[in-house]
């Protein structure tokens, strides 16, 4: 049985008393939450965020981590400074830091390991832009972002890595997949997965849909097969749609 996550990615929102605030109305709202819950604040609320969640059933997710263990990296974040903070969740390769951040397949498929030695799960994003669905290209980018990412990941690792399709023409737009087509090509995903490993890997991996997920859409999302959970991003910093999602 494959976990249910519901993640929410605050993206750049929040500062320390929004943080607060968010949490504290939050949490008793989802304390019986039967999926895992996760949330993903900016890295100046990611201490004080560890704190209020202490004890709680909700963890912490980082939304991006530098691929060297220290060093003259201006502006970056290592592993280890995410450890000693109680992150166990790391998004790599969210469509956002491809496009604006130079954020290559490479640079994730060495996150991705970095991740991995240091006993985070990574979530890793992949997905189409408009063009490449409308050209016909979707599988082919997919199977290429999910190779190269998980290039030389051993079987084992490989289990706890997550997956979230987030199509990046759904990302903030308000136009979300349909549930049947995000489960379709989450069953394709599923099988570039078991291509690269075996069926039994491809069906261990917990994989998310994410692109303008809101309360009204959570119920059927899930309960398709092969969605494990969503990546939420805008509803994720509202408590009510939140508590809405999480609650489904
Ligand atoms: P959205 O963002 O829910 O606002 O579309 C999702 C994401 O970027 O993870």
């Amino acid at each position: 049985m494959r976990k249910n996550i519901i993640m929410g990615n605050w993206k750049m929102h929040f500062t320390i008393e929004e943080t607060e605030e968010f949490l504290n109305s939050l949490l008793p709202k989802v304390k019986n939450a039967k999926t895992e819950v996760v949330v993903c604040p900016p890295f100046t609320s990611l201490a004080l965020s560890s704190n209020i969640l202490k004890g709680s059933n909700v963890k912490l997710g980082a939304q991006n981590v530098h691929f060297e263990e220290k060093g003259a990296f201006t502006g970056e974040i290592s592993p280890n400074m995410l450890k000693n903070l109680g992150v166990s969740y790391i998004i790599i390769g969210h469509s956002e830091r491809r496009m604006y951040f130079g954020e290559t397949d490479e640079t994730v498929n060495k996150k991705i390991h970095m991740c991995l030695k240091h006993k985070f799960n990574p979530v890793l994003c992949v997905g189409e832009s408009l063009e490449e669905k409308e050209s016909n290209n979707m599988e082919k980018v997919l199977t290429r972002q999910i190779e190269k990412a998980f290039f030389n990941i051993s079987e084992e690792d490989a289990k706890k890595v997550v997956i979230a399709y987030e199509p990046i023409w759904a990302i903030g737009t308000g136009k979300t997949a349909t549930s049947f087509d995000a489960d379709n090509i989450i069953s394709f995903i599923r099988k570039v997965i078991s291509g690269i490993y075996n069926k039994e890997v491809s069906e261990n991996i917990v994989m998310l849909y994410g692109g303008s997920v809101k309360p009204n859409t959570i119920k059927e999302q899930m309960s398709m097969e092969n969605i494990d959970g969503a990546l939420v991003g805008g509803a994720s910093i509202v408590v009510e749609d939140f508590e809405r999602i999480v609650n489904f």
